[in-house]
């Protein structure tokens, strides 16, 4: 169904993000008939663009990397853009008189600010857009991740979008979420019958989360020096990715069900701080090496306007923790955690490893695994153990029981954005993130960044293109377990 009538105001909208992820999934819902045909696409930016301007670099950066999109369409979608030129430290310029009358007429309509601009700007253009006069009872806004550094920020971010905007016309993104693997989860979970009573810790040995990116950081300093892959991929997506896992069976698919169960797990997190933080995590940062095929320099030798500088030798480009759920479902199962940067590998996927059989008939063997993967090539994968074929002894042998969707939906798989912009349009902020929520992650994350600033050490170097430290196997290996790694 069309989403409702709305303006979307895009903070932002000539950066990055916007080109590289917001304007495509919103030409592609828009060509799949999703956008009612009088909405508006509103970029902001300081760039002093006219319409034309702004289209002509649509044209140019955005169109050559869509799926198929015929000339009418790509037209239709053209006819919504606009460009305004604002400066959110400047509430009283010329700018925002301009958006006053563009946006004027239209308060019934639903006003979307989304804001694609670093986390400092949030509380400044929440009240420049309110001493406009622009917020309407029927805005929303859209805060992208990351939501302040720590704790303290987040609150202070909250308290300042909070004091223009009430809660549920905040939706906190996490991309993660609409991913449709991670939709599937809930699926999965709470669909069928056969999962849910062995999903705890009587038949669950470890769950592993990974999120793995060949790519480096090339032209991210400025940002990532500041942030790391803790926060960068732990404290929002890989933790978001935690809690469906761990989550209890909410009594209704709602909004507020939903995120309640959600809250719980992280509020159930066992506190990794001092020596825990030392024994139960791990950091690294790339070197010089090769990821497939080709070299590629180290973090600090990234090509940057900017020089490195003692934050940037300081940073994780990879991290690896061994979380840990204190309820009476997950009470002593390991979850691991580990993302990184110039890894072998693009692949995201939660593992669920099965105890063994209590007693084994058979020689060989090994536990089942349920291998929930995000991308490339979403899809679920049970790992059962099958006679092989033969007169022979019997020898048991995991083979893989698959579902790929692209093979059994046939239809292209939408990306996470598409999903989730639907969703903000409609109103619909179940797959967003909950003020509370963000504060119950960064509580868990702090204590872990304050014992690595105390220690002060350097991350462990891994060469570009191998799979981390090797401090990140020994977390595993200590216990006897293994990352997963084959495909
Ligand atoms: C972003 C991080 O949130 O997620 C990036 O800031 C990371 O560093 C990206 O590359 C990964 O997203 P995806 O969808 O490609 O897994």
């Amino acid at each position: 169904p069309a989403a409702h009538h709305a303006d979307l105001v895009v903070f932002g909208g000539t950066g990055d993000l916007s080109m590289r992820k917001l304007l495509p999934a919103l030409f592609h819902s828009d060509r799949d008939g999703r956008l009612d045909p009088r909405t508006r696409i509103i970029a902001l930016s300081r760039g002093g663009l006219t319409d034309a301007d702004f289209r002509g670099k649509v044209e140019s950066a955005v169109r050559p990397g869509l799926h198929t999109g015929d000339a009418a369409s790509w037209d239709r979608f053209l006819g919504r853009l606009r460009h305004v030129s604002v400066d959110v430290g400047a509430p009283g310029q010329d700018g925002w008189g301009d958006l006053t009358r563009l946006l004027g007429g239209y308060e019934d309509v639903d006003r979307i600010f989304y804001l694609a601009s670093p986390p400092m700007t949030f509380g400044p253009f929440c009240r420049a857009a309110h001493a406009a006069g622009l917020v309407t009872p029927r805005s929303r806004v859209v805060l992208e991740k990351p939501l302040g550094r720590d704790l303290e920020g987040a609150q202070r971010i909250n308290e300042e979008v909070g004091a223009i905007f009430a809660e549920h016309q905040i939706f906190r993104i996490d991309h993660y979420l609409g991913k449709e693997t991670v939709q599937n989860l809930l699926v999965l979970r709470f669909a069928n019958a056969f999962l849910e009573p062995i999903w705890n810790s009587l038949w669950i040995d470890h769950v592993q989360i990974t999120a793995a990116e060949s790519v480096g950081t090339p032209g991210r300093r400025g940002y990532y020096d500041h942030a790391g892959a803790l926060r960068d991929m732990v404290q929002n997506h890989l933790l978001q990715l935690l809690c469906l896992v761990a989550m209890e069976p909410p009594a209704r698919n709602d909004r507020e069900a939903v995120r309640d169960e959600k809250v719980k797990v992280l509020q159930a997190l066992r506190p990794i701080a001092g020596t825990e933080a030392r024994r139960f995590t791990v950091r690294g940062q790339y070197t010089a090496g090769q990821v497939d095929g080709e070299a590629v320099p180290g973090y600090l030798d990234e090509p940057d306007k900017t020089p490195p500088t003692d934050a940037s030798r300081h940073v994780e480009t990879f991290t690896a923790v061994r979380a840990e759920v204190k309820n009476w479902r997950w009470a002593g199962v390991p979850f691991y955690l580990r993302t990184g940067k110039r890894l072998p590998f693009h692949r995201s996927e939660i593992v669920v490893q099965f105890k063994e059989v209590p007693h084994s008939i058979f020689p060989g063997g090994g536990p089942n695994r349920l291998v929930l993967r995000l991308q490339p090539s979403e899809g679920i994968t049970l790992h059962i153990l099958a006679k092989e074929p033969g007169a022979g002894e019997v020898t048991p042998r995991a083979v893989p029981l698959s579902l790929s969707f692209a093979d059994t939906f046939r239809t292209r798989v939408p990306e996470a954005y598409e999903r989730l912009l639907m969703d903000v349009l409609s109103g619909n902020p179940t797959l967003f993130m909950r003020r509370d929520e963000v504060e119950a992650a960064w509580r868990w994350i702090d204590p872990i960044i304050a014992t690595w600033e105390a220690d002060g050490a350097v991350p462990g170097p891994y060469t570009a293109g191998t799979t981390g430290p090797a401090a990140a196997h020994e977390l595993l290996g200590r216990s006897g377990r293994a990352w997963h790694e084959e495909d």
